[in-house]
């Protein structure tokens, strides 16, 4: 835990475990600085380091973020490749920093286009990482619907005939995460935008025009209190 959190700072329980974050309106945040939109990706991932780090602190498990979407290749190339770097110096940067030394990072989406050097790099640090005690799901070169139509390829190709949900949540990038209880989207839009729609189907959601760079501790907290002010029925009364 990191130091200076006081005796009063929230704590979860077990019915909060997996918190999933839309890291939306970094672009925004930047123009209107006048910036470049990757100032506000590099901002942004900044802000991801200490979301993460505030998520653990207050006991959740696991987090997911969705870092870049199978959507996100048709921007210009100078913002990938911003997006791609700010990637890159995260996986050389992220075993060293004393804040990270609990998590534990599986990257879920479609790895086969992204560049060998990246590909190296994430099963690097996946393999070091086993075994800690926070898991951080980042979803890169992720989208939901691909992840199911994978996930169906997958069961058929092993001769599976009849298949059941159970073999679907089996068979997604995240199997081995529980469902996110909490979703939260910054950035003022109100949609999942192909982000873990089959794990979604009894998550509460969460939006706020907040925006990405900006979403404070304070701010996760209160989407927590929301969390918690909620009833979940999960279908029933
Ligand atoms: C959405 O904001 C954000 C993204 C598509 C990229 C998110 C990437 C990061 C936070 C940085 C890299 C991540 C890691 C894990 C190091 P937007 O650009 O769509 O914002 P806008 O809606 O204001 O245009």
């Amino acid at each position: 835990m990191s130091e200076a959190k006081t005796e009063n700072q929230l704590r979860v329980d077990e019915r909060l475990q997996h918190i999933a974050f839309i890291m939306d309106g970094n672009g925004r945040w930047a123009q209107r600085r006048k910036m470049p939109r990757e100032y506000g990706h590099k901002v942004g991932a900044a802000n991801f380091k200490k979301v993460v780090r505030h998520c653990g602190d207050i006991g959740i498990k696991t987090v997911t973020v969705y870092a870049f979407s199978t959507e996100n290749w048709s921007r210009p190339p100078r913002e990938v490749k911003a997006i791609m770097r700010l990637l890159e110096e995260y996986l050389d940067g992220c075993d060293a920093d004393p804040d990270a030394q609990s998590i534990r990072y599986r990257f879920i989406g479609d790895r086969s286009v992204l560049s060998e050097d990246l590909r190296r790099r994430i099963d690097r640090i996946e393999e070091i990482s086993a075994g800690r005690e926070l898991t951080l799901n980042v979803a890169l070169n992720y989208g939901a619907r691909d992840e199911i139509v994978h996930a169906v390829n997958s069961l058929l190709a092993r001769g599976v005939e009849k298949v059941s949900a159970e073999d679907i949540s089996s068979a997604l990038y995240t199997a081995h995460s529980p469902d996110p209880d909490l979703i939260v989207r910054t950035g003022g839009e109100l949609r999942l935008s192909n982000f873990l729609l089959w794990q979604a189907a009894y998550a509460e959601l969460y939006f706020t025009d907040v925006l990405w760079p900006d979403l404070s501790e304070e701010d996760v907290d209160e989407a927590v209190r929301h969390f918690y002010a909620r009833q979940r029925r999960f279908g029933g009364v």
